[in-house]
């Protein structure tokens, strides 16, 4: 479901009387409900997720650890879900027919997600099938749509997060001469760099144009990018190394690899969420990092470091505007409506979707740790 689906669904907005409640009244309302229903609910929380918010999660975790915990989970009868709409669908695709998964808010997308929709995957599938024969495998960033996943579950292809993207597409090249990466170009090729596929074996898939931009012929091509990135990783430059290199001798730079691939490779270290937490977590005290991802977790960290020197690699950072779009009236509204009996914000991907993405995601979960 894109952001345009999403503003067309039946959603109602946020009831006036949360927006005048104190924090104290929410907080201590939150607690009364989260008390009553034990078990019953279950709320995930994804490391970019405000303080206000995390601080009542049940567990936290990046993209990987949420997906297996939601596919663990089988007593909870509701998981509110504290991330964006892709995590939401991936903990509806794993987990039973019993539960129910809430979004606290269905604004909270994901704008890289959204840049791939499904018509534009099929069209790319269809040309590139012509132009390469059935040479190909389909692989999925989990910031994807669950119509994504399912695509690429009937297409004999997995879905990938940033923990385990080198697992997954070393797999996936014993399967099949390529690889189709969607959607975001930077970490398929910052992994399959890492793996060895040089830069001229990769080609991107353009969904606008329908045009595969390679600089050599399309035979020697293994790994296909879709066109698509994060905005918020994007955002961190060449520039902002230099900069911090300048400013703070001896800084490790530490990025995600959402990052573009001459940032990757011009860092320290790279990884997913968890990889930067533990990474700084076992950093020596007073050493200094120069980290690049989304602001609530470089505060956090930041917060919780007082002993070593952290900044934000780039020092006009924002945060993903859509993971914030989670807060605590959010939050409080969703719970308060379980609690009522009547569920609102229910993510619900439909059979045939939820099957095939299913698969997609299995072969993931069975190939992670
Ligand atoms: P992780 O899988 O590393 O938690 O990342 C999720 C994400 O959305 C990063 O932008
Ligand atoms: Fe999506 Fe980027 Fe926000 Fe992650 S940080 S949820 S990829 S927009």
């Amino acid at each position: 479901m894109g952001v345009l689906d999403i503003l067309q669904s039946k959603t109602t907005g946020l009831p006036e009387c949360y927006r005048q409640m104190s924090e104290s009244e929410m907080v201590s309302r939150i607690e009364a409900i989260k008390r009553k229903m034990g078990g019953q609910l279950y709320l995930p929380g994804h490391h970019y997720q405000k303080d206000e918010v995390i601080q009542f999660a049940d567990d936290t975790g990046d993209s990987l650890k949420l997906a297996q915990l939601s596919a663990e989970n089988a007593q909870a009868k509701y998981i509110v879900f504290c991330g964006v709409h892709f995590m939401a669908e991936t903990a509806d695709i794993l987990s039973s027919d019993e539960q129910t998964v809430v979004l606290p808010d269905m604004r909270a997308g994901c704008s890289m997600a959204d840049m791939a929709d499904i018509h534009q995957t099929e069209k790319a599938w269809e040309i590139l099938q012509d132009t390469l024969g059935d040479t190909i495998i389909p692989l999925t960033y989990v910031n994807s749509t669950a119509s994504i996943k399912s695509f690429v579950g009937k297409n004999g292809g997995a879905t990938v997060t940033s923990s385990n993207a080198k697992a997954m597409v070393e797999w996936a090249l014993t399967q099949k001469e390529r690889i189709l990466f969607l959607p975001d170009q930077h970490l398929g090729r910052n992994t399959a760099y890492d793996l060895g596929v040089p830069l001229d074996q990769m080609a991107v898939w353009d969904p606008i144009a329908n045009v595969l931009e390679s600089e050599g012929p399309n035979e020697d091509v293994r790994v296909i990018l879709w066109k698509g990135h994060c905005s918020v990783h994007e955002k961190f430059t060449m520039e902002n190394i230099r900069q911090v290199r300048e400013d703070m001798p001896g800084v490790r730079v530490l990025v995600h690899p959402e990052c573009t691939f001459d940032v990757v490779q011009a860092s320290d270290i790279n990884g997913s969420t968890k990889k930067i937490i533990d990474t700084i977590e076992n950093a020596p005290t007073g050493s200094s990092w120069a980290i690049g991802t989304e602001m609530n977790l470089v505060n956090r960290l930041i917060q919780t470091h007082p002993d070593k020197h952290i900044v934000s690699l780039n020092p006009n950072m924002c945060p993903c505007l859509t993971m914030n779009r989670i807060d605590l009236p959010h939050l409080l509204w969703a719970l308060e409506s379980i609690a009522d009996g009547e569920v609102i914000n229910q993510i619900n991907v439909d059979k045939e979707t939820a099957n095939f993405a299913k698969i997609a995601l299995e072969r993931m979960l069975e190939r992670s740790i």
